[in-house]
């Protein structure tokens, strides 16, 4: 076995390093409170410090998710924020300012992206992140970190949801409601991936798009009821859940006898698993796991084309208030990113 050569440590020899060492302060988009979008403003903050097993990271590009906007407006994790002014956002995409050790496989300089530990902390709309090593694999070669940064919290979602937990097979007949939404998106194409029949709900401005990634069937939420059309599905899986039009309880009529529903928004449909277990069928939820293993194959399905990600808006970190006004109405196309440094 051979080992490639020793490079230093940036955090030991920064001269040695392709990326410079970060300064002590970095700019972010931070809450000093919890409140609506106007709540979020740009400050100077200290630069996180590593320790042991982290990565530093300088941040190119950080992906916006519902959970931000929800722990924003004091839902979602926001019961975990330690301190204020706290920093939101769990994605990102950027290059490894130092790493744990000399010949660790994430050297400094490589192009990494990754998600930071969720729910407890966040922290990505900023310059500098650092993360557990085992949350990052290298960037997609062929994405550009803006691109790269809508990957990680939703395609991880949708792996865990698609592969994880509804195990993917051939013929399979999976429901999935919001696919045109970051998690949908991956959701969709993964499932067909593996060989599911795939059934989407969304609005119809998205239906030939959704087609393209591989559903096969596409019902415009808006003016068609998909329990009229849906019937002996093998799997639910719900990205919407009560919240809108009972869309968790209608969901559960489709479904086979031992069928699985799968809640995602947390909180989306109180009384699932009851209902569930009356009308017949499996119920469970589900929690994004960080896991750079995950993204790295996932990493491999995007470089092939196999899987792609759809970046809807761009933001600079400047605007990262319209950038969650935008996600609040619920109409996003794919992913929605924050351009952070020059990368
Ligand atoms: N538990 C977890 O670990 C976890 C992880 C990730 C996400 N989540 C949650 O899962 C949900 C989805 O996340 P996301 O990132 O995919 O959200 P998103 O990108 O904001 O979803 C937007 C999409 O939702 C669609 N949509 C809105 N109302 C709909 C309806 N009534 N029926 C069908 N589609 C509808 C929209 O489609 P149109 O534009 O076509 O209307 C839009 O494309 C969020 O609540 C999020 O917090 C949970």
């Amino acid at each position: 076995m051979r080992f490639r050569p020793l490079r230093p440590n940036a955090t030991s020899a920064p001269e040695a390093a392709d990326t410079p060492a970060p300064p002590e302060l970095m700019r972010a988009a931070v809450i000093d409170a919890v409140g609506d979008a106007d709540a979020l403003h740009i400050a100077e903050i200290p630069a996180p410090r590593p320790v042991v097993s982290e990565l530093l990271v300088r941040v190119v590009a950080a992906g916006v998710n519902p959970i931000d906007a929800k722990t924003r407006a004091g839902r979602g994790v926001a019961a975990a924020i330690p301190a204020f002014p706290s920093t939101l956002g769990f994605d990102f995409s950027g290059v490894v300012v130092s790493s744990p050790y000399e010949a660790h496989p994430l050297p400094p300089g490589t192009e990494v992206y990754g998600m930071v530990p969720f729910p407890r902390t966040g922290g990505s709309y900023a310059e500098y992140v650092v993360v557990p090593s085992q949350s990052v694999a290298r960037k997609p070669s062929s994405l550009s970190h803006v691109e790269a940064a809508g990957v990680p919290l939703a395609a991880l979602t949708a792996w865990g949801l698609v592969v994880e937990t509804a195990h993917a097979h051939e013929g399979q007949r999976m429901l999935i409601h919001a696919g045109s939404g970051g998690v949908g998106h991956f959701a969709v194409q993964l499932a067909a991936y593996f060989g599911a029949h795939v059934t989407v709900t969304a609005s119809d401005r998205n239906a030939d798009w959704l087609h393209e990634l591989g559903a096969a069937v596409v019902l415009d939420y808006a003016t068609t009821r998909f329990e009229e059309h849906v019937r002996d599905a093998d799997v639910v899986i719900d990205l919407v859940g009560n919240t809108a039009d009972d869309i968790g309880t209608r969901s559960l009529q489709v479904l086979r006898p031992g069928g699985l529903y799968i809640m995602v928004p947390t909180g989306g449909f109180p009384g699932y698993a009851e209902a569930a277990e009356a009308a017949g069928v499996r119920a469970t939820s589900y929690k994004v796991v960080p896991d750079g293993d995950v993204l790295a194959t996932l990493g491999r399905l995007l470089d092939s084309s196999a899987v792609q990600v759809y970046v809807d808006t761009v933001y600079d970190l400047d605007d990262a208030s319209a950038a969650h006004t935008a996600l609040e109405h619920g109409h996003t196309r794919g992913k929605t990113v924050l351009r952070i440094t020059d990368g």
